[in-house]
């Protein structure tokens, strides 16, 4: 018999929902939603309804694209948390609903543990204990993945003390009058920049904890001081500072991940989440591969910002344990790994 599972995620401000056949992804639509540039943020609020409005269309568009019929599913899945609480009810909700209706089961999935499993989609088999680090708009953490009774299991064993990277290069574009979410706009401006042309002072926290905030009030006055000077300081030299301070934040990531390679003594490392798709850090993790000889897992591009995919394939190795979630299962906005 075949294994298709439905999946479904909403815990942000995308709407998306995948299709995972024996194992397989064989649609993963991705619904970003603009509304929140203009606000230089995403309002919970809005993301919900917004998630309202397109979550039906998008479940009908990855079953057709998938070409299979509803009623040939065997378990839904979704989104349990962690994420905003209206958001991800939409999708437990609509999850829920469906499969009621279809008389299959529903599968509970963490967000987070998703971007990690993110990393098997393409790649059956990744070797463990695997060494992630997960990198998006509300996390930062330096995790060992591995398997107890067919089960994966994880462990943090570093993570960030304040704003998440992806957080970070967020608030960094909003000082430098860029829209929400600024991260790939700096990463691709940084192209054409040069990473030398501005220093930044050192202010990482000790072990493998990381501190991000520390930077971003640094570049905030660095700008204000320059400003005075220039008033058009950003305008002018805009691609040297997207480079220059991506040079940095990257570097500060890069070092932490080096010193838990090295203590944790692990050689598999993967890399997941929206700060995954940054060409800087995907080249200097190709850099540590050869420094280091390490096996490094990097997702295609679509499988680092939130989608639905990770979802589908973390729902399956879930669904081949038999792990189903109970109607009464609800959101978990703070869920942890
Ligand atoms: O994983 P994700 O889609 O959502 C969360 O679960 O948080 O990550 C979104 C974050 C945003 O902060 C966005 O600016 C950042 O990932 N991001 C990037 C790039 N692409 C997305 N940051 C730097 N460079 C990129 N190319
Ligand atoms: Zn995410």
């Amino acid at each position: 018999m075949d294994r298709i599972i439905l999946a479904i995620e909403t815990s942000c401000d995308e709407t998306s929902a995948a299709i995972i056949k024996n194992g397989k992804i064989i649609s993963n639509i991705i619904s970003s939603q603009k509304i929140h540039s203009e606000y230089g943020g995403v309002i919970p609020e809005m993301a919900s309804r917004e998630h309202i409005k397109n979550i039906s269309s998008i479940v009908k568009l990855s079953l057709s694209k998938a070409k299979i019929k509803k009623e040939k599913l065997n378990a839904i899945a979704y989104t349990k948390g962690p994420g905003l609480l209206g958001a991800l009810m939409i999708g437990v909700s609509f999850a829920k609903g469906l499969a009621y209706a279809l008389n299959i089961p529903t599968i509970a999935v963490n967000h987070i543990k998703a971007h990690i499993i993110s990393n098997f989609i393409e790649n059956e088999n990744i070797k463990l204990p695997l060494l992630a680090l997960i990198v998006s708009g509300g996390h930062t953490e330096i995790v060992i993945l591995n398997k107890e009774n067919k089960n994966f299991k994880t462990k943090v064993i570093g993570q960030t003390q304040d704003d998440a990277l992806g957080e970070a290069f967020d608030k960094i574009a909003k000082i430098l009058r860029i829209k929400y979410p600024g991260g790939p706009i700096v990463d691709k401006l940084a192209q054409k920049g040069n990473p030398n042309a501005f220093k930044f002072p050192d202010t990482n926290v000790k072990d493998l904890n990381m501190s991000f905030s520390g930077i971003k009030t640094a570049f905030m006055y660095f700008i204000k001081e320059k400003i005075k000077l220039n008033s058009k300081f950003i305008e002018d030299n805009l691609n040297d500072i997207c480079a220059s301070i991506q040079r940095k934040l990257i570097e500060m990531i890069i070092n932490k991940l080096e010193k838990a390679i090295k203590t944790q003594r692990v050689n598999n490392i993967a890399i997941c989440g929206g700060v995954a798709a940054n060409s800087f850090l995907r080249k200097e993790m190709i850099r540590l591969q050869k420094k280091l000889d390490l096996n490094v897992y990097i997702p295609k591009f679509e499988y680092c910002t939130d989608n639905a995919a990770m979802i589908a394939k973390l729902a399956d190795f879930k669904f081949q344990n038999q792990e189903f979630s109970n109607i009464k299962d609800i959101p978990n906005p703070r869920l942890k790994l």
